[in-house]
């Protein structure tokens, strides 16, 4: 009785109505976090050419711009700034302006949409000159130490303007513990910390440096962000930001780390969200465009195969 021609698989797919009993749903809107670039100024809304059908936005721009989104019953948004070059310096000081455009826009979405919940990115690419993740030291590496300094002041301006999480993606040692501390000193014990806990160097990020311009001027970030070639590794990045007191990790790229994924929804217990990053976004779009793909549908597919590798939450353009 246990094989064909008694058991047929195809009767638990036969039709559509057997289908929606027996899938898995398609996650709704609420587990989905909008990635969004803000930069400074009034009324701008500037075409990302990488990333067809993104824009980066001032914050009058981009509290209209959320309207439909928030209606929808989006999850959350996380933000991203940008800086005029001439307010950039070696040390991405410029990050913890209070009055930078990421704290202005924490306030205003706060303001206006309270139902949103707010991710702020937290790193120094897009503020230091060289635009590497942290200050270098004499030698060009960054400065690992000094940076985990920064970042750590950079959080407690966000979560002081009101974020409801705060994500850092510098891939430093310690950042989690010394972000961690920082809040819990400052009295911000309510924040949330979603660490970018394995996150890849990877080449799938390039529309995402176009769209915030912090490209590193010399050089690559292999030296810091995990190594596609040593999962332990990676895996051991997860594990010690849960130990360092963060709330979600997170694995980043998503689709071509899969087993990543899975492997980490096996050891941990913290909600896992997933980082569809921009090159993921703009290769559908592209194959989708030369008509190799129904856009829509493979977008679906996709996001499915990151709830079946195990992520609760994805942090996506779409
Ligand atoms: C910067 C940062 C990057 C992304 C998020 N934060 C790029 C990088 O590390 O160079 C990538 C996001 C994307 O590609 O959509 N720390
Ligand atoms: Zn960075």
């Amino acid at each position: 009785m246990s094989n064909y021609p008694d058991v047929r698989l195809r009767r638990l797919r036969r039709t559509p109505s057997l289908r929606r009993m027996f899938d898995a749903p398609m996650p709704g809107p609420g587990k989905f976090i909008w990635p969004v670039f803000v930069v400074e100024g009034k009324r701008q809304r500037q075409k990302i050419a990488a990333m067809p059908g993104q824009y980066r936005c001032s914050v009058d721009t981009l509290l209209k711009e959320l309207r439909p989104v928030a209606k929808s019953g989006i999850g959350g948004i996380l933000i991203f700034g940008l800086v005029e070059n001439s307010q950039k310096d070696g040390a991405g000081s410029a990050a913890h302006d209070d009055r930078g455009a990421v704290q202005q826009a924490v306030r205003a979405v706060h303001r206006e949409y309270p139902d949103l919940v707010i991710f702020t990115d937290v790193c120094l690419c897009a503020y230091t000159t060289h635009g590497h993740c942290g200050p270098l030291t004499a030698d060009g590496d960054v400065d690992n130490d000094s940076a985990n300094e920064m970042l750590a002041k950079t959080a407690v301006s966000h979560a002081a303007a009101g974020a409801d999480g705060v994500a850092p993606s510098a891939m430093m040692d310690g950042q989690v513990r010394a972000i961690r501390s920082a809040l819990s000193s400052d009295g911000f014990h309510q924040t949330l910390l979603m660490s970018y806990s394995t996150k890849f160097a990877s080449s799938m990020y390039g529309p995402f440096r176009e769209a915030e311009q912090s490209a590193p001027q010399k050089g690559d970030r292999r030296g810091y962000q995990a190594s596609y070639g040593n999962a332990r590794l990676a895996l051991r990045e997860s594990a010690l930001d849960e130990a360092e007191g963060a709330d979600i990790l997170m694995v980043k790229p998503s689709l071509f780390y899969l087993d990543i994924i899975a492997r980490l929804r096996e050891s941990t217990d913290l909600p896992l969200a997933v980082y569809n990053v921009s090159g993921e976004y703009s290769m559908l779009i592209a194959a989708a465009d030369r008509g190799w793909g129904v856009l829509r549908d493979m977008v679906r597919e996709s996001s499915m195969a990151l709830v079946r590798a195990g992520t609760d939450l994805l942090i996506s353009y779409w």
